[in-house]
């Protein structure tokens, strides 16, 4: 669905969910997807299993990404605090990851997906680091939509990580701004995200994308992760298009 088909509800049956054309479409959008463990506590399931609707939840946000427009998606799949959770979760969410690569990296290729991985590979299980290297590698020159997973990511790891690539490259304290810097994060080349969802209701930025963030618009739902479907991101981004983004200018009348 491409947004002038869908202005034509005889050429686009889904018309009525689409953005609207003649506001901007978030370039960049950024989701931590919080509430999988309430989602599985509601239905006396245990939390793997939300983690699972979690996932199967993916397939459906990222088309409804691909079809409005949105041209890059970076997810919070697991922070550098998550290791903390008992090990059967966290050795459950590896599995689950492992699981998704395989089944869905053929069809996310089709689809013109490149993925990317923001993070610290090290304490990642080797079999699980191995298929993010291939996923990567097998995607390396699709265009239509940009995925970045933050698996063992947190934004102050990132920064210290940029800091001691900026050291241990010699760069002197007059060649380093705000754009040098940028480029030493693990988004690198990538424009900052444009929207930052957070589902499940916490009003928490968790260590997520902090310096990418700077003047990024939230959007924050009651509604649970693997409960967020296209209509949800709808109104995210409809959310999105009635705010004015000023970056800290004053705009004139
Ligand atoms: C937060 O819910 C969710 C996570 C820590 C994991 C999110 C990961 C996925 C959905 C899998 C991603 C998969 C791929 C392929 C990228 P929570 O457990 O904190 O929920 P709660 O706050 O209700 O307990």
């Amino acid at each position: 669905m491409t947004l002038t088909a869908s202005l034509n509800p005889v050429l686009d049956a889904t018309a009525s969910l689409a953005p609207s054309a003649f506001a901007s479409v978030p370039n960049h959008v950024a989701i931590i997807m919080d509430g999988n463990g309430r989602w599985a506590k509601a239905r006396n399931l245990p939390r793997l299993a939300g983690h699972q609707a979690g996932t199967s939840n993916l397939r459906r946000v990222l088309r409804a990404c691909k079809n409005y427009g949105i041209k890059i998606v970076t997810l919070y799949a697991f922070s550098t605090e998550n290791w903390q959770r008992p090990p059967e979760e966290v050795n459950g969410l590896m599995r689950l990851l492992e699981v998704s690569i395989d089944r869905e990296l053929e069809a996310l290729h089709r689809e013109g997906v490149q993925i990317r991985h923001l993070g610290r590979l090290d304490r990642i299980p080797p079999s699980l680091q191995q298929k993010i290297q291939r996923a990567i590698e097998y995607t390396r020159h699709n265009t239509h939509l940009i995925l970045n997973v933050a698996l063992n990511y947190g934004g102050r790891a990132e920064i210290v990580d940029a800091t001691r690539r900026i050291i241990a490259e010699g760069l002197r304290p007059e060649e380093l701004d705000e754009a040098t810097f940028s480029r030493y994060l693990y988004t690198s080349d990538l424009p900052d995200p444009d929207l930052i969802i957070r589902t499940s209701g916490e009003y928490r930025v968790s260590n997520f994308l902090i310096w990418q963030g700077a003047y990024a618009e939230y959007y924050v739902t009651d509604v649970l992760w693997p409960d967020f479907d296209e209509r949800e991101l709808l109104k995210a981004i409809e959310h999105y298009q009635r705010r004015e983004r000023r970056f800290g200018r004053v705009l004139s009348a």
